[in-house]
């Protein structure tokens, strides 16, 4: 992998308040080609932050984890498409209709306001999820089925992809081949600490299970210098071999 394919892998998750999240942002104009924006972001700051930092020139990842009836979830993906998001996030739990609703919505935004949809990829069951959990909510199935199987339905929808751990990322390049986006966080450079993160793989190893972009927090925003850290993260991977190579 190019240098210039490292920086476009790498999503940076601003969990930050608005005035440090725009600081981190412009220090990683160049190097890093996503930035992430979660509802503690959105919620607090409003969608004017996906425009300016789709304005610094990043791709905006937004990552609201939307689950509702499919007429409103048509209707918010349509209001991220016109903002200009590069990629938004459903719950694949809602259904493939809703999951459809999502990407008609995104179509249908971003056909009005003459810029490119944004992708749909589907959560599956959240990292902080294991099998009592999904018991006490009725599901009997384990983790390691229910994944797969949410991603199917996810699919179904025409998600473009999903949200996993680097250690589903290969089962999950299965199912949405070739092209799909498989977006693993969790992501914690060689020697770096874990924080909450319980599955944690290197940047380089979860490319090389299947992974199409790492969604990177903490490694790069607490850093002393995040472009420096960045740059660090695509020192590592540069030249790495991805699935695609292996
Ligand atoms: O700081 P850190 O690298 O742990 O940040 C990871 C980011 O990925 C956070 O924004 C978090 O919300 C998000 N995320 C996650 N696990 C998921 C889905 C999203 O950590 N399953």
């Amino acid at each position: 992998m190019t240098r210039s394919t490292a920086g476009e892998r790498i999503m940076v998750a601003l969990d930050l308040e608005a005035r440090e999240a725009l600081d981190v942002a412009r220090s990683l104009v160049g190097i890093v080609r996503w930035a992430k924006v979660g509802m503690t972001l959105f919620y607090r700051e409003g969608p004017d932050i996906v425009r300016r930092l789709a304005d610094l020139g990043f791709e905006v990842f937004v990552d609201l984890k939307i689950h509702d009836i499919p007429h409103q979830v048509e209707l918010a993906a349509a209001g991220l498409a016109r903002l200009g998001a590069g990629m938004m996030t459903v719950h694949a739990a809602g259904g493939s209709a809703m999951v459809d609703a999502a990407v008609s919505g995104v179509r249908r935004g971003a056909s009005e306001s003459g810029v490119s949809p944004p992708a749909v990829v589907a959560v599956t069951v959240l990292t902080s999820i294991d099998d009592s959990s999904l018991a006490a909510i009725g599901v009997e199935r384990p983790v390691t089925e229910q994944v797969p199987l949410l991603a199917r339905v996810a699919r179904a929808g025409g998600a473009d992809g999903v949200v996993c751990s680097p250690h589903e990322a290969a089962r999950m390049r299965g199912l949405f081949g070739e092209a799909g986006y498989v977006v693993c966080p969790g992501i914690r450079p060689a020697g770096s600490e874990a924080d909450d993160q319980a599955r944690v793989a290197t940047p380089h190893a979860a490319l090389l299970a299947g992974a199409s972009h790492l969604v990177i927090g903490r490694p790069i925003t607490a850093a002393a210098s995040p472009a420096s850290a960045a740059m660090r993260i695509i020192d590592e991977i540069e030249g790495a071999k991805t699935w695609q190579e292996s």
